[in-house]
């Protein structure tokens, strides 16, 4: 029997897994699917994939590799999800992590158990481990707005979209502006009647090249050669982008109150030349649903076949109970963004958003983890974290919008640098 047991077989999952190993350590890891990958595998029998069929990852290459098993760089800069999963699994059997993988097994229930934890699995077996890592994926479970009315059309979550073929020909509106948003609105324009973006806050577009450079590399530029800090080369960027691809509002996508540098970055190359095109237009917030129609925020009306929330997720832990771990105040408070300050023997994987790719941070999260694991470095007292975690917060609220959308959102250049320093990496 091992004391560690890891939760999912996603990107966070066998990263944290391949660190474990490296470190010598031995762990179970069960997979309520029936294969690695999580949200990267279209359509997984997992039933929690986020994935459309169109979905390139917004990283360029070169930064979004592992450490020690780069991306082949005869792919193109912005992978598929095919040719994401392809090395993801390509990296899980170097390191021997699928072999380890008890999969069609979910994990039910973890309760408190003394100073263990207490596991179920949906067999009925129940296991024992000190340490309970949970990397069950947190771009899942659909945020859904309430607006007031009724809509007679069609209604769908982003997280249920896969391709454009049921919109042929239909109105269509995409409420969010976020990653998901874009994406979609861009996919479906060419085969839709027409296609609406509503939007509350709007949010500044940025686009995935500048000047035939992937628009990443010239903020790791600034970042990582010339040394700036993270704010002083969003900024930066914010002019450049400016400079490249105008002024939003020509296009009718209002200009954010809030700097480009306070937001998640939303990427599309093709969004303003759509707009520009005629397939898309934009509104703001939507007011009422009237059966077939939509009233939005300035007083205009629309009618729609179907409607399709990007609105973004919640984060949820089905296995854990409100009361021993309540997400919705608690997700944002862990200790290095990993360790609730209370439970110390859960360890959260993944549960951040970067300003930047999440992948090769969440393998910094595992090589930390596997340190503390191994013994290299210990967590401070209780005390102590929860002040790293208001420090944290303060930095937070200073640098990110006030919103939902922003409660795991770290500077990746910042965490990265606090986690190496903490395990000496
Ligand atoms: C549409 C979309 C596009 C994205 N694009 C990018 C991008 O371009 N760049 C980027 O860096 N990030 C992107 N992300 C973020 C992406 O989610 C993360 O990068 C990362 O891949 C998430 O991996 P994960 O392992 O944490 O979660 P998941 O991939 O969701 O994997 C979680 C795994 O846990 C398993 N699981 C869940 N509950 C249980 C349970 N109770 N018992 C057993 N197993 C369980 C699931 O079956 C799943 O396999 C995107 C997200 C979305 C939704
Ligand atoms: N190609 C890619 O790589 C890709 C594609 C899709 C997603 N992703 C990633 O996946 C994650 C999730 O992205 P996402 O776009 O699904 O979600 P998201 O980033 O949370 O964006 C949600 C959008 O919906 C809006 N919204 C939320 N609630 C609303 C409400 N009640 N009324 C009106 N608008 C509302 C938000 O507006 P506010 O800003 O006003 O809150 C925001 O525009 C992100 O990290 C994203 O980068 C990446």
């Amino acid at each position: 029997m091992t004391g560690i047991c890891i939760i999912g077989a996603g990107s966070s999952g066998v990263t944290v897994a391949k660190a474990l190993r490296d470190k010598g350590l031995t762990f179970d890891i069960f997979e309520k699917g029936s294969d690695i990958g999580g949200m990267w595998r279209y359509e997984n029998d997992n039933g929690q994939s986020s994935c459309y069929a169109s979905l390139h990852i917004d990283t360029s290459r070169p930064n979004l590799g592992y450490s020690d098993f780069p991306i082949d760089p005869s792919l193109p800069d912005f992978l598929s999800h095919a040719q994401f999963l392809r090395h993801l699994e390509a990296y899980a059997d170097a390191n021997g992590i699928r072999e380890r993988v008890t999969f069609r097994t979910r994990v039910d229930e973890v309760t408190p158990d003394g100073a263990r934890w207490r596991v179920t699995l949906s067999t009925g077996e129940v296991r024992s481990y000190a340490h309970v890592i949970i990397a069950n994926g947190h771009l899942s479970d659909p945020r859904m707005p309430g607006f007031p009315g009724q809509f007679d059309g069609e209604v769908i979550h982003s997280h249920h979209y896969r391709t454009a073929a049921p919109y042929e020909g239909k109105r269509v509106l995409v409420v969010g502006l976020g990653n998901s948003a874009v994406d979609i609105a861009v996919d479906i324009a060419r085969r839709a009647e027409h296609v609406t973006v509503s939007t509350r806050r709007s949010a500044w577009i940025m686009p995935k090249y500048l000047m035939g450079v992937p628009i990443d590399q010239w903020t790791g530029f600034m970042v990582r050669r010339l040394r700036l800090p993270v704010t002083w080369s969003r900024r930066i960027m914010s002019r450049l982008i400016r400079l490249g691809v105008g002024d939003q509002r020509r296009f009718g996508v209002p200009r954010p109150e809030h700097p480009m540098w306070r937001e998640h970055a939303t990427l599309s190359q093709e969004l303003l030349p759509y707009i520009g095109h005629g397939y898309i237009d934009v509104k703001p917030d939507v007011a009422e649903l009237r059966g077939n129609k939509v009233a939005f925020a300035d007083g205009t009306e629309a009618a729609y076949d179907a409607i399709i929330y990007a609105t973004g997720y919640r984060i949820s832990f089905p296995f854990l109970a409100t009361s021993l771990f309540d997400p919705s105040t608690e997700a944002g408070r862990l200790y290095r963004r990993m360790v609730p300050p209370a439970h110390p023997g859960l360890i959260f994987a993944g549960l951040v958003q970067p300003i930047g790719p999440t992948i090769p941070l969440v393998e910094i999260q595992g090589k930390w983890i596997a340190s503390l694991l191994s013994g290299a470095f210990s967590l401070p007292d209780r005390k102590e974290m929860e002040r790293e975690i208001a420090e944290h917060l303060d930095h937070k609220r200073r640098t990110y919008l006030a919103s939902d959308r922003y409660a795991l959102e770290v500077d990746f250049r910042l965490y990265s640098s606090q986690m190496r320093s903490d395990a000496r990496l």
